[in-house]
């Protein structure tokens, strides 16, 4: 099993880990655990450990940051079309409303002169459109670093939101990525607020978990007062990294595919969103601390995140050199996938950015469905991030407030993503392109 979506993150030694913690029940709520990963974490990024404020998801964890503003109802959060659900609930559950921005499709980021469009068009305090209106209602922006890529009007879009006075969010829940606080471009803590995500589908994962960096005093205040999930919650996190484990190797052996369902029906694999927000509302369930035991699974991650980043890395630099042709002189074997890719009516589109740590590797097919189907037969499970404008595909954007057509780049590129798997190795990365080069 080759697998995007399905605990890519997790190995043996994360469940070991997980098993032993299961059965030392006192360690999972409280203890020192926290504050060595905030140490931890202060040391990697080279801030202070009292700018780390951890929650139970980023989800909550930016629930809280937008709570902290204290803005009046109806406040304007602007964000970039191609999201999750779990950027945009916080801000609805904040009584504050999401205004959609198109991308641009070298790092599906915030486009720029969309948001200029925005923010320079006539006054007006109420409209159906989100586009080409200025409204002093306009308060934040939260700009999304997508798969990992740094966004490519980065620059620029944080110079307009300063000169607007708006507060800014960095969303690095893909891109756990320290070098960029090196960047000069980055903005001091007390204006600008920094997302993290330690959730399964991340950079690291402890099943659930996020933080804030920022020095601001009440976001530690609100995020202090936070009490810790049940035990039900934690045990369920324990158990998902053993679980996922013991499916993801026994999958080709057809094991893996009855466990998984068996699994799925009793409830114990504990799911990343839960049915309340699929059907779009703000889950109050992960307002909560960030427990002991999580900590644990994370500081193990990152014991070997060099490791991975590195394998990322390489994963990300084959997949290039393969479909970009940047050294078509490579091994036969890449070459003649190269020349299969060519001559496939798939349509490979991707370009190249600075950034090559990515979570998931971006490509953009026209026979998308025929691809995904295909490969699924191999029990390779590519990833659609995203496939609707605020994903996951189950939800209602009417719900979120999104307008269909208002942000047309987001749309199509939705139609056409396909994600390929970066936590995984050469061979396996070499079956995944053979199988998208096979389709015609
Ligand atoms: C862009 C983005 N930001 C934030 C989040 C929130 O992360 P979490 O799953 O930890 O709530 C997600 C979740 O998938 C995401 O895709």
């Amino acid at each position: 099993m080759i697998s995007t979506d399905f605990a890519p993150n997790e190995s043996w030694d994360d469940a070991l880990l997980s098993l032993k913690l299961l059965f030392q029940p006192w360690k999972w709520k409280s203890g020192n655990e926290v504050e060595k990963l905030k140490k931890t974490l202060s040391s990697i990024f080279q801030l202070p450990s009292s700018n780390f404020h951890l929650f139970l998801s980023g989800r909550s964890a930016l629930y809280y940051l937008l709570k902290s503003f204290n803005l009046s109802p109806g406040s304007e959060v602007l964000i970039q079309a191609f999201t999750c659900e779990a950027v945009v609930l916080p801000i609805l559950a904040n009584d504050l409303k999401p205004i959609y921005l198109d991308i641009e499709s070298e790092a599906y980021s915030m486009d720029f002169n969309s948001l200029t469009r925005k923010l320079a068009g006539p006054s007006k305090p109420e409209g159906r459109s989100g586009v080409n209106r200025k409204t002093n209602l306009t308060k934040v922006l939260i700009l999304q670093h997508t798969f990992g890529l740094t966004p490519k009007d980065r620059d620029q879009i944080l110079k307009l939101a300063k000169d607007r006075g708006l507060i800014v969010i960095e969303d690095l829940a893909h891109g756990f990525n320290p070098s960029i606080f090196k960047s000069s471009n980055i903005q001091h803590l007390t204006s600008n607020f920094y997302l993290l995500s330690f959730g399964r589908s991340k950079m690291l994962s402890s099943v659930f978990g996020g933080a804030i960096i920022s020095s601001n005093r009440v976001i530690s205040k609100l995020a202090n007062q936070l009490t810790y999930p049940p035990y039900w919650f934690i045990f369920r996190c324990l158990l998902y990294k053993p679980l996922t484990m013991l499916i993801k190797s026994t999958y080709d052996f057809y094991v893996g595919k009855v466990f998984h369902k068996i699994l799925n029906e009793f409830g114990l694999l504990i799911p990343e969103i839960t049915a309340k927000e699929k059907s779009g509302d703000y889950d109050k369930l992960f307002n909560k601390a960030y427990p002991n035991a999580l900590s644990m699974l994370l500081l193990h991650q990152l014991k070997k995140f060099d490791l991975v980043k590195e394998q990322r890395a390489k994963i990300c630099n084959y997949y290039d050199r393969v479909i970009l042709r940047a050294k078509p002189e490579g091994s036969l074997a890449n070459a003649r996938i190269s020349n299969k890719l060519r001559d496939s009516s798939s349509a490979v589109h991707r370009t190249q950015n600075d950034s090559n740590i990515l979570i998931r590797y971006p490509l953009l097919v026209d026979n998308r469905d025929e691809i995904l189907t295909k490969a699924r037969k191999q029990n390779i499970f590519l990833g659609v991030w995203y496939d609707q404008v605020v994903a996951p595909k189950d939800l209602d954007t009417s719900r979120v407030g999104y307008i269909p057509g208002s942000c047309p780049k987001a749309e199509e590129i939705c139609q056409k993503i396909i994600n390929l798997a970066t936590n995984i190795s050469i061979n396996e990365a070499e079956r995944v392109l053979n199988t998208l080069a096979d389709v015609k």
